[in-house]
């Protein structure tokens, strides 16, 4: 097993915990950087989370705000850590501009959850593009605070967006801006100088890119981002290696394949869920998909949970299963040396078996997943995600659907409808399908729209048996399927005049 190496704000650092210690055991344990704070351990509450500097598989330097309590320390291997206790290195008077705005706004009461709330904003602001409110509070959707209340801190962000409306939107000089400014560390220039896989001479140990088959404890010691496995083990013993997915380049890409019949792209299991909403490929393949991606969890959580441990996961609400359902993916399984000539194709509504049973076995491991490709070109794919979960934000759903259709000559084609929370695994509704597919759209009769969602929202909620849980009884989910799918329509077909229909 080979030891973690990182730069650890302005030093150079070797772990002595195992690659599969969660983070913030070896920032408060090991490093004794007490600013990061334990919360909930969960996920939830964004007191411990941290600044991750890496090189993106594109050459690109980053820097993305985590919480450290979910995060495996074998996947800083060559990152760049930054605490708090890092950022104000160096700073003027011991604050960083972030730091400032919250003192002169009144932001910070206990304290508790403040180091969160600095990180999320200050790794904001190094995110290469136009700062805004908006974007500022969304960095925030995963930080809670229990005292100061919102209104402050949403002054402190306001401050920000007015100091630094002018940031350059080149990554590399937004960077060197923000350490000029000392919002970040001059220790952010060093990594920047070192690129892409360079680590000093004195730690040039040559890593392991993938830990081995044979060094893996137990059938499921396979870890994603970690968002879900360390939820379910937040405390693995001493010398915990899993099999890092991270760890493995070839499953960080997203690349578009076409051959003789058809065209795809492949969405290595690796992508975060923040990369794959980001891509251009997957925008342009599936228009208008980006303004789900906030439905999803929150910021620090999409920094680092990975789409395959989504669908691995078998949650029958994973929200990425259903939009990925929808859209017909199918997924490339492969031994956990990846290798090619093993590899098995699985349409994702055949790799669910029962509930948390899928059709891989231990040996094997999520390599990818393929989007049907081509089918924007002629701006007809219609895609919606809908979601109802207790909280808008950082909630699992009780309910969750995605529709996909294509209009061809006035009808619909490929129809596919997922459900989740209706059963023990996420599924197609066929029933719905059988509605749709092949049924004119009458766009410019509102009436007839509705007639049409109305048709396809009872069949399907009448083609449910759900059970009674803590999110919601069985009357609820079904009642949540039909009103989801008026809410696909609604969503779809916003100018038709539909909505006044279906709700006078
Ligand atoms: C606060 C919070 C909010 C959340 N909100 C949402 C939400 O809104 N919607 C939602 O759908 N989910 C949500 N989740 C759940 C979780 O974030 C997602 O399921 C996430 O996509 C899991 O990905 P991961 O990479 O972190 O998986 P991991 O935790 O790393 O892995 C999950 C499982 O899959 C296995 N695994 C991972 N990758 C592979 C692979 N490539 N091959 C084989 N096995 C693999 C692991 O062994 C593990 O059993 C939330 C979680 C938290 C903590
Ligand atoms: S301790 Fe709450 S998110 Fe990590
Ligand atoms: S300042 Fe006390 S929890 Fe936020």
């Amino acid at each position: 097993m080979e030891p973690v190496r990182l730069l650890v704000n302005s030093s150079w650092h070797v772990a002595k915990a195992a690659p599969g210690i969660p983070a913030l055991d070896v920032i408060r344990g090991e490093l004794h950087l007490t600013a990061t704070k334990e919360g909930c351990r969960e996920g939830d509450c964004g007191a411990c989370a941290v600044i991750v500097g890496e090189w993106t598989s594109g050459g690109i330097p980053r820097y993305r705000a985590v919480p450290s309590c979910l995060l495996a320390t074998g996947d800083l291997e060559g990152k760049h850590l930054l605490t708090l206790e890092g950022l104000v290195e160096g700073a003027r008077d011991g604050l960083t501009p972030v730091m400032r705005a919250f003192l002169d706004e009144n932001a910070s009461q206990c304290g508790f959850c403040t180091p969160g709330f600095i990180m999320a904003l200050t790794s904001w602001l190094a995110e290469p593009q136009v700062a805004d409110l908006a974007g500022a509070l969304r960095a925030v959707d995963g930080n809670l605070c229990r005292c100061t209340g919102y209104a402050a801190i949403r002054r402190a962000a306001r401050r920000l967006v007015q100091e630094f409306a002018d940031l350059p939107l080149d990554p590399v000089e937004r960077l060197k801006a923000l350490v000029e400014a000392q919002v970040l560390p001059s220790s952010v220039l060093e990594y920047l100088a070192r690129g892409p896989g360079h680590v000093p001479a004195d730690f040039a140990a040559p890593a392991t890119a993938l830990m081995q088959p044979s060094e893996r404890i137990g059938a499921s010691a396979v870890v994603g981002g970690g968002t879900d496995y360390y939820v379910r083990n937040p405390d693995p013993d001493a010398g915990f290696a899993p099999l890092l997915i991270k760890r493995h380049p070839a499953l960080a890409h997203i690349r578009y394949h076409a051959d003789a019949q058809q065209q795809w792209l492949e969405v290595g299991a690796a992508v975060t869920v923040r990369d794959f909403f980001s891509s251009p490929l997957v925008r342009s393949e599936v228009p208008g998909i980006a303004r789900y991606e906030t439905a999803f969890a929150s910021t620090l959580i999409r920094n680092l949970a990975t789409v395959g441990g989504n669908i691995v996961n078998a949650s029958p609400v994973a929200d990425m299963t259903a939009m990925l359902m929808a859209l017909g993916a199918t997924l490339v399984t492969a031994p956990s040396d990846l290798a090619s000539d093993s590899e098995r194709l699985i349409p994702i509504e055949a790799f669910f078996l029962g509930y948390k049973k899928l059709d891989l076995a231990p040996s094997e491991v999520l390599k990818a997943i393929r989007l049907p490709a081509g089918r924007s070109a002629n701006g007809s794919l219609q895609f919606s995600f809908e979601k109802i979960s207790k909280r808008r934000n950082l909630d699992i759903a009780a309910v969750n659907t995605a529709l996909v259709f294509t209009i061809e000559e006035g009808r619909c084609r490929g129809v596919r409808l997922s459900l989740g929370g209706v059963a023990p695994i996420p599924i197609l509704s066929d029933a719905a399908r059988d509605v749709l597919e092949g049924a004119m759209v009458p766009q410019d009769d509102p009436k007839a729209l509705a007639r049409l969602a109305l048709a396809t929202a009872q069949a399907a909620a009448a083609s449910v048996s759900p059970i009674d849980d803590v999110r919601g009884s069985a009357e609820y989910r079904r009642r949540m399927v039909h009103q989801l799918i008026l809410a696909h329509f609604v969503r779809l077909f916003e100018s038709s005049g539909i909505a006044e229909e279906l709700f006078p």
